[in-house]
């Protein structure tokens, strides 16, 4: 069944919302611009329905990062920290978004969805669709998951896929700590132009700085994620964060914003 309804996919970075050298700090300033931009967005647009993610940052990424050094892969003590570092920055940010009366549910991803045998990931998307139908804001994270005869890192960015593309939403705005997306890389080159529109087929050919600090990827990861899953006819933004009103505007469409990448 298709949703006829204007659902918005939101998925706040884990560098944006965390400080990524300073493990389990939450940005707590940062954190209640955007809430309070969150929403201020939802009291201008009632008909929008949300589906808030974000990711781990300096909790899961650095819980991970520290267990595959020290034994090389997630083992059952792995998961479990990291499942708690993850519960740490949800049970935050829930109350941040509580704080301005926004109708949130925690749904902790490691609950939902398991990796099956040929790789794809499931999970009850009937659930979310109640909560949505229901007038609640669920709110997902990036976690660590089973998977068949391991445990995964299943990134927040996946889940904002998965669920935009089940859930037929309108669009998936990535709140990152970078502009948008460049013609070439913009940390070695000072003339990078930022790009207002992309066609989601043309993403191959740009340059795309590394990330050296995620488990789960990079922005070109990130974003080819999309053609991967075979998501169609929607548009992704890809915003900064940290820059005051963005993600206000983001929700309301103003496209001077970002970059909008069309899928
Ligand atoms: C990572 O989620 C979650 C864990 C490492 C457990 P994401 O991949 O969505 O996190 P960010 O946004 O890159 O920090």
């Amino acid at each position: 069944m298709r949703y006829n309804w204007y659902l918005k996919v939101v998925k706040l970075g884990g560098s944006v919302i965390t400080l990524k050298d300073m493990p389990m700090t939450i940005r707590y300033d940062v954190v209640k611009q955007l809430v309070s931009e969150l929403a201020d967005a939802v009291k201008g647009l009632p008909d929008l329905k949300l589906v808030i993610i974000h990711g781990g940052g300096g909790f899961g990424h650095y819980v991970v990062r520290k267990c595959l050094s020290s034994s090389g892969r997630i083992d059952s003590m792995c998961f479990s920290e990291t499942s708690y570092a993850m519960t740490l920055l949800n049970t935050s940010l829930l109350k941040e978004l509580l704080g301005v009366g926004l109708p949130v549910v925690s749904i902790p991803p490691h609950t939902v969805f398991k990796a099956e045998v040929d790789g794809r990931v499931s999970y009850d998307k009937n659930l979310i669709i109640e909560y949505l139908v229901r007038g609640l804001i669920p709110v997902l994270y990036g976690d660590v998951v089973l998977g068949v005869d391991s445990f995964l890192v299943l990134s927040g960015d996946t889940i904002a896929w998965l669920l935009a593309k089940d859930l037929n939403a309108h669009e998936i705005i990535f709140v990152t700590d970078v502009d948008g997306l460049f013609d070439k890389d913009p940390k070695k080159y000072s003339d990078a132009r930022l790009l207002k529109y992309v066609r989601a087929d043309e993403l191959v050919n740009l340059e795309f700085s590394q990330s050296e600090y995620d488990v789960t990827g990079s922005m070109m990861f990130k974003l080819m994620e999309g053609l991967k899953h075979g998501v169609k006819g929607i548009n992704v933004r890809v915003v900064n964060g940290l820059v005051k009103g963005n993600l206000y505007k983001s929700l309301h469409g103003n496209s001077s914003i970002g970059t909008v990448i069309k899928y």
